[in-house]
């Protein structure tokens, strides 16, 4: 029996530049590599990656357009575009289109992210997003992206996921630069905010016709103890500070943040965006931890009953997704999930299968509460270098072996492939 999805839903899966291209050595993350190893869980380097930039896309691409898939999301190189500032460079844009076109021919509608965590690194030494400036920058490097390739990209996602990078990378320091500090990852974020505005005006600009969004990371956070005060306290204040705070910037122009910090009216950002992609992972399950006041007071558990190999992406949980996309379409523009999808590193991939159909599931239910959602895209298509995780952690519905750059088809491509046709009914979850 045929699912319900409407004509034209778009079926696709993600990857990001230097996860996949390999040999990005241009960008902070390749330098971080380098210098850092000890900040890599198995100390691994992005190296080749996928060797998509050496010609690999072309095959990975043409297998998940057989696979029933008709779109994918990528990320362009700002490093490779733009290796000095003002600077462009031709041959890396012929790259691009070059793997555009041919995204087309395969029918594979490009959904194009202009920054997905990787800085060149002159951008990096100027202090990456703790420098103002970079916000003209991106403006800029969006513009020519557009103007160069908008005959080939309609679709545009301006930044992945601003509070992941501003919490991993400038409160944090598990991600360079490795700042550290609570109030440089509020100001980055504030930076990373406004310079998602200026690149949005700036593709409309040159390419009017574009559909221009931003990806955001939505987890749902809830209280480990459910009638717990003090656990229900801190996982408000860490939904406010890792959702509600972007999310007011974008929809009412306002920047909160928490603790006291200055409110500032911010009404250049709001409504700048056609569309919101929804990155979804999990669930977490907040437990109030006087010992932890840099997350706000609150520890992230695991429920006895759910044994995940690992808890950083929190509990793929569909009821929670639904929840996070019906919190994004009340900005009242239409929704993509951006990214979707769980670490397994079995080869049989039971677990990313379960996933997978619940979350369609969830889905199906929200088409049927009348939720514009327009397409699904499963992170990823291929495994690839996961930043701080390195080659440890597999996302893929293809499995790559780095070393020999071998590919598998797991079971959870397939099970896709029949979704993505509509050859099976999904159970309606959520
Ligand atoms: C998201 C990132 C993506 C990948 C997945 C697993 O937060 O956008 O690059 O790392 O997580």
């Amino acid at each position: 029996m045929a699912t319900t999805f409407p004509e034209g839903f778009l079926w696709g899966s993600a990857t990001a530049s230097h996860q996949v291209e390999g040999n990005n050595h241009n960008n902070d993350w390749w330098q971080w590599e380098t210098a850092h190893p000890e900040m890599i869980d198995d100390a691994s380097r992005s190296g080749a990656a996928c060797a998509w930039w050496t010609g690999r896309a072309e095959e990975d691409l043409a297998q998940a357009a057989a696979l029933g898939q008709n779109a994918h999301r990528l990320s362009l190189e700002w490093s490779r575009l733009e290796p000095e500032p003002g600077r462009f460079d031709d041959a890396a844009f012929a790259r691009y289109r070059e793997i555009l076109t041919h995204m087309h021919a395969l029918g594979l509608m490009p959904f194009v992210t202009l920054y997905h965590f990787t800085l060149p690194q002159w951008a990096a030494a100027m202090g990456g997003w703790t420098n103002p400036t970079l916000i003209t920058h991106l403006a800029r490097f969006a513009k020519v992206c557009a103007t160069r390739l908008g005959d080939l990209v309609r679709f545009w996602i301006t930044i992945n996921e601003p509070m992941v990078l501003a919490f991993q990378a400038y409160a944090g320091r598990r991600w360079p630069p490795g700042i550290g500090r609570f109030d440089a990852g509020v100001q980055a974020l504030r930076h990373l905010l406004r310079a998602h505005a200026a690149a949005y005006h700036a593709v409309k600009q040159a390419q009017p016709a574009a559909q221009v969004g931003i990806a955001l990371n939505v987890p749902y956070f809830a209280p480990a103890r459910a009638s717990h005060p003090l656990d229900r306290l801190v996982a408000r204040a860490q939904d406010w500070l890792f959702n509600g705070m972007k999310l007011r910037a974008l929809g009412q122009g306002a920047f909160v943040p928490p603790l006291g910090w200055p409110v500032e009216q911010v009404p250049d950002i709001a409504q700048t965006f056609d569309f919101l992609g929804l990155n979804f992972y999990g669930r977490y399950d907040v437990r109030f931890d006087w010992r932890m006041p840099g997350m706000l007071f609150g520890r992230h558990v695991q429920q006895p009953t759910v044994r995940l190999e690992h808890n950083d992406w929190g509990q793929p949980d569909p009821t929670a997704f639904a929840a996070s996309l019906r919190r994004l379409a009340k900005h009242g523009k239409p929704v993509y999930v951006t990214e979707n999808g769980v670490l397994d590193n079995a080869d049989d991939d039971q677990l990313r299968q379960r996933v997978l159909l619940q979350m369609v599931g969830a889905l199906k239910r929200l088409l049927h509460e009348g939720i514009d959602v327009r397409g699904y895209f499963f992170w990823s298509l291929v495994d690839n270098y996961e930043w701080a995780e390195g080659w440890r952690a597999r996302f893929g519905l293809i499995g790559v072996n780095p070393y020999t750059q071998a590919r598998f088809l797991k079971p959870s491509a397939h099970l896709y492939a029949a979704i993505c046709r509509g050859e099976i009914d999904v159970e309606e979850v959520g």
